[in-house]
C-alpha cells in the first residue's frame, strides 16, 4: 500500500534531517559562525531542522502503523523491543524516537530546567543518531543495504563523521566552547 512507501520515504527524509541537525549542532559549538552565517542563524537553523525531523518521524511511524501489513502497534512506537514485528530493529527505532522526544522537549523548556540538566539530556543526541541509522539499515534488510538507499545512508554517516571529527579536533586543541 502507499502508506508503506510513504513510511519508508519519511524514514529516509528523517535520517537526512537528523544528520543535518547533528552537523548543525556540532558546527554551533565548534564556532563555525561567519559573517554570512552568524551564530544565532546556525542555532535557529539547528532548532528548525530538528523540529522538522520530528514532523517527518511522526509521519514515518504513523504511516507504518496505519499501513497494517506488518503487525505494528502504537505501543511499539514508544516502547522498545516489545513488537511482534522485527522486535530488535523496530525497538531501536523506538529508542531513537524516545531520545528524540527527550531532546526536543528539554530544548523547548531549556530556560526552566537549567543549563546543566539540558546539557546532560542533550548529550543523548550522540546516541539518538547512530541508533536511528542502525534501525534503518537493519529493519529494511536487502532494501536498505543495497542501491541508492545504502548510498544515501553512507552519505549521512560520512557527513556526521566529518562533523564529529571536526568537533573532536576543536575540542582537543582547547579552542572549542562547551555546549550552551
Ligand atoms: C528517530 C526515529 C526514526 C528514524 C530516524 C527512522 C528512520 C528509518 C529509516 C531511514 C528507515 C529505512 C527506510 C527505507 O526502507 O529505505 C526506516 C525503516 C523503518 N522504520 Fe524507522 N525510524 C525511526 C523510528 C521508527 C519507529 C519508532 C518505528 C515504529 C513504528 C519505525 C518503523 C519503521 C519500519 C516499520 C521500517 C521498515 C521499512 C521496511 O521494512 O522497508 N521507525 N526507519
Amino acid at each position: 500500500m502507499w502508506t508503506w512507501y510513504a513510511s519508508r520515504a519519511a524514514g529516509l527524509v528523517s535520517l537526512v534531517l537528523l544528520t543535518t541537525t547533528l552537523v548543525l549542532g556540532v558546527s554551533g559549538v565548534a564556532r563555525a559562525a561567519t559573517t554570512a552565517w552568524p551564530r544565532f542563524t546556525l542555532a535557529r537553523l539547528h532548532r528548525n531542522v530538528s523540529l522538522l525531523s520530528v514532523v517527518f518521524v511522526a509521519v514515518h511511524v504513523t504511516t507504518a502503523v496505519l499501513d497494517g501489513y506488518a503487525p505494528i502497534r502504537w505501543v511499539d512506537v514508544v516502547v522498545p523491543f516489545v513488537s511482534g514485528y522485527q522486535p530488535f530493529w523496530l525497538g531501536l527505532g523506538a529508542v531513537a524516537l524516545d531520545l528524540l522526544v527527550a531532546l526536543v522537549v528539554t530544548s523547548l523548556v531549556r530556560t526552566r530546567i537549567g543549563l546543566r540538566a539540558w546539557r546532560a539530556v542533550h548529550a543523548a543526541a550522540y546516541a539518538c543518531w547512530p541508533v536511528a541509522v542502525v534501525h534503518g539499515l537493519g529493519i529494511g534488510g536487502a532494501d536498505t543495504t543495497t542501491g541508492w538507499v545504502l548510498v544515501l545512508t553512507l552519505g549521512c554517516v560520512a557527513a556526521a563523521a566529518a562533523g564529529l571529527l571536526w568537533r573532536a579536533l576543536i575540542w582537543s586543541d582547547g579552542s572549542g566552547e562547551r555546549l550552551r
